[in-house]
């Protein structure tokens, strides 16, 4: 069975099953049912978190012959829907901007635009990274917006929101895509893993949410890498093993000797995760998490429905008893000198080190706390 193409097979067909964009999935659902699309749109926010998706499913709705009967999602039944699904729709145009950037391309879509769609209602272009056209293109696709034909829409697409021009923004609908939650990436994760008939235990579910670090589209791809290696059921450890990320148990002993102040046991773990082959910049981004898990715990009654926290209830347990002795100013000032790990990890000659530096600052900040 083939793997690697989970984020296809699974690509939403419908808005319902579009995860975490509620606050754009909502408007565009009341637009398509009041006959109200608009004639441009821009879609910005990061990789993978369903631009192209909701893009296709606009398109889908705006040539559903069904919808046309104040719906306000694509029917998925109809011969125009099911040329959609099919991927043979002839009124929908994707064109990659990474690739045709220039003016030429852009004066060739300028005429084709004209011209009424072949089948179904609406011709509809989707311009990914919109923000690599060149300025001449940029300009000539400015005309284009200005005055669309009545059979036209553009939905535009871009990761780099500050990189198009201001005024194609102003002449579009513009909708801001954010990361979906860990535990929305975590569920939607369980539920396709399910689907294909592996049993993924939640925490394991739960670290491939956190590396995809909100990209719902790397996390189906690393679904997809393990799923490929036969092993059922997935355990955390599993999961860990296979995308080679640090184990959490390890992290929590690390938890546990910093709160228990044991410097010299914290720097000799830290050691042996980075001559295991550990990234340092992503064990002070793991670390990052935990401390701040262990902050929202102290400072929310209720860590769950609070900012997302990174861990699931029993991890947060034992971290919260591990830094039971850390009050939260401790766990701020512990989380900044992280921040600044993380970052000088990247390009320090010894790239434990400014690690072992945090660990020193926060453990025994925390003895001066208590002599002082
Ligand atoms: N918000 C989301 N809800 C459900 N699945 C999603 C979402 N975002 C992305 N995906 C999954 O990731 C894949 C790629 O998403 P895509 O729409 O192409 O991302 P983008 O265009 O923002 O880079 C989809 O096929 C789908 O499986
Ligand atoms: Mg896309
Ligand atoms: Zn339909």
């Amino acid at each position: 069975m083939e793997y690697q193409v989970l984020y296809r097979k699974y690509r939403p067909k419908d808005f319902a099953e579009v995860m975490g964009q509620d606050h754009i999935v909502s408007v565009l659902k009341r637009q398509i049912q009041s006959g109200r699309v608009a004639h441009a749109y821009l879609f910005s926010g990061p990789r993978g978190v369903g631009k192209t998706t909701v893009a296709r499913i606009v398109a889908k709705a705006a040539n559903c012959t069904v919808t046309g009967s104040k719906k306000e999602a694509p029917c998925n039944a109809c011969p125009s829907c099911e040329a959609f699904n099919a991927g043979r729709a002839l009124n929908l145009i994707e064109i990659d901007a990474a690739s045709n950037r220039g003016i030429d391309e852009i004066r060739e879509l300028r005429d084709a635009v004209r011209f009424a769609p072949a089948e179904g209602r609406m011709k509809v272009y989707i311009i990914d990274e919109v923000h690599q056209l060149t300025k001449d293109a940029f300009n000539a696709l400015l005309k284009t917006l200005e005055e669309p034909p009545p059979h036209a829409m553009f939905i535009l697409a871009t990761t780099e929101l500050d990189k198009v021009l201001p005024t194609i923004v102003s002449r579009t609908q513009h909708f801001d895509f954010r990361r979906p939650r860990e535990t929305v990436i975590r569920d939607r994760i369980l539920a396709i893993a399910k689907a294909e008939g592996a049993k993924l235990e939640p925490d394991a579910a739960a670290a491939i949410a956190f590396v995809a670090e909100g990209a719902m589209r790397d996390a189906e791809s690393m679904l997809g890498k393990i799923l490929a290696t036969g092993t059922n059921p997935i355990a955390l450890g599993d999961v860990e093993e296979i995308l080679g990320i640090p184990k959490r148990e390890a992290l929590l002993t690390l938890s546990e000797h910093i709160g228990r102040r044991h410097l010299k046991e914290a720097i000799e773990l830290l050691n042996s995760l980075y001559y295991r082959g550990y990234e340092m910049d992503y064990l002070a981004k793991l670390l990052i998490g935990f401390f701040r898990d262990a902050l929202l715990a102290k400072t929310t009654t209720n860590p769950d429905g609070a900012p997302e926290a990174s861990m699931l209830p029993e991890g947060r347990e034992a971290l919260a008893a591990h830094l039971a002795a850390y009050s939260a100013n401790d766990l701020a000032r512990a989380i900044a000198a992280l921040i600044d790990a993380a970052e000088l990890a990247k390009r320090s000659p010894i790239p434990q080190l400014p690690l072992e530096l945090a660990l020193v600052e926060i453990i025994n900040a925390d003895q001066e706390n208590k002599t002082a």
